[in-house]
């Protein structure tokens, strides 16, 4: 079982998804009960249209998430069009640490997936407030970053999405680290097949992609419901994903004390391994430069 704390439109795309997709019976809480119930008999009601026969149900009650296999954080305020992550920061860490104060409560054992802005920062709060082994624990912010990354890739090129493959590392914010060097094309560089020009291009609207979205219609809803989707998929199904999550370095890439996105093999235990990628000079300044933006944040927390 699943459980989704947060009923807002993304923990709400991310739960419609998880049914959708078949990966599992859905629990959503949220402290607005009515809305928690609202949203799973809305999902309930399209259940035989999309041939799913598990339970998905709505609550305020934080008992409800006993034995959940994996527990999402999505609680907290989204960011308005004239804001970045980082202005959600102490709002929505009180937020979070109340929340995991619920999850360590009711489900010691679960895998923990935070999505709460800014979400290096609030995996990092997590890290510290459960007491979990940081393999039990990370944020979805890079794997996001990469479909996005991929969607430009391909749209530029005129080619299938699904033959673009790539990662971004660092922030999940303004000083994320898309790897040009990495990505490719049916395993065609793109360093081979753009100029520099277009790539530039792609790499500015990949770091602006969310802040694009909020602008137009106030919020992000389906590419990181979708994407919360498919990353709870590579742990209850065990596929052994490769993805960018947000993690807690413990000397990896030579940095410690804080939670960043890097690449790891995504799998039924959580984060199975911590890939270290041989990165250029510059690609190693712009995540020092990111490291630094995230320690800076943890710093200036208030306690
Ligand atoms: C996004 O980039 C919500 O941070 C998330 O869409």
């Amino acid at each position: 079982m699943i459980t989704v704390i947060g009923a807002g439109k993304v923990g709400s795309a991310a739960a419609f998804d998880i049914l959708r997709y078949k990966i599992s019976d859905v629990v959503l809480i949220d402290t607005n009960e009515k809305q928690a119930q609202g949203e799973a008999l809305d999902m309930m009601q399209a259940a035989p249209a999309i041939e799913f026969d598990g339970k998905i149900r709505g609550t305020s009650n934080f008992k409800e998430m006993a034995g959940s296999e994996l527990v999402i954080v999505t609680a907290g305020l989204g960011r308005r069009p004239d804001m970045t992550r980082f202005d959600l920061m102490n709002t929505n860490a009180q937020i979070v640490k109340s929340v995991v104060k619920e999850v360590v409560k009711y489900a010691p054992d679960c895998k923990l997936m935070i999505v709460s802005n800014p979400v290096d920062i609030m995996t990092y709060i997590s890290f510290r407030e459960t007491g979990f082994p940081r393999s039990r624990l990370f944020g979805m912010g890079n794997i996001l970053d990469t479909m996005r990354f991929r969607t430009y890739i391909a749209n530029e090129l005129n080619v299938s999405r699904e033959d673009t493959r790539a990662l971004v590392i660092g922030e999940h914010g303004d000083s994320m680290v898309p790897l040009v060097e990495y990505a490719s094309v049916s395993g065609i560089p793109v360093t081979s097949l753009l100029t520099s020009e277009q790539i530039d291009k792609i790499v500015h609207l990949t770091v602006t992609s969310g802040a694009d979205v909020i602008q137009l219609k106030g919020s992000t809803v389906y590419a990181p419901g979708t994407v919360i989707a498919i990353t709870a998929d590579a742990i209850l199904t065990g596929r052994n994903r490769v993805m960018s999550v947000s993690t807690c370095l413990c000397g990896e890439y030579g940095f410690s004390g804080l939670s960043i996105g890097v690449p790891v093999v995504l799998g039924k235990e959580g984060v199975e391994k911590i890939i270290e990628l041989e990165l250029s000079e510059k690609t190693k300044e712009q995540f020092a430069k990111s490291v630094a933006i995230i320690k800076e944040a943890i710093a200036a927390l208030k306690s």
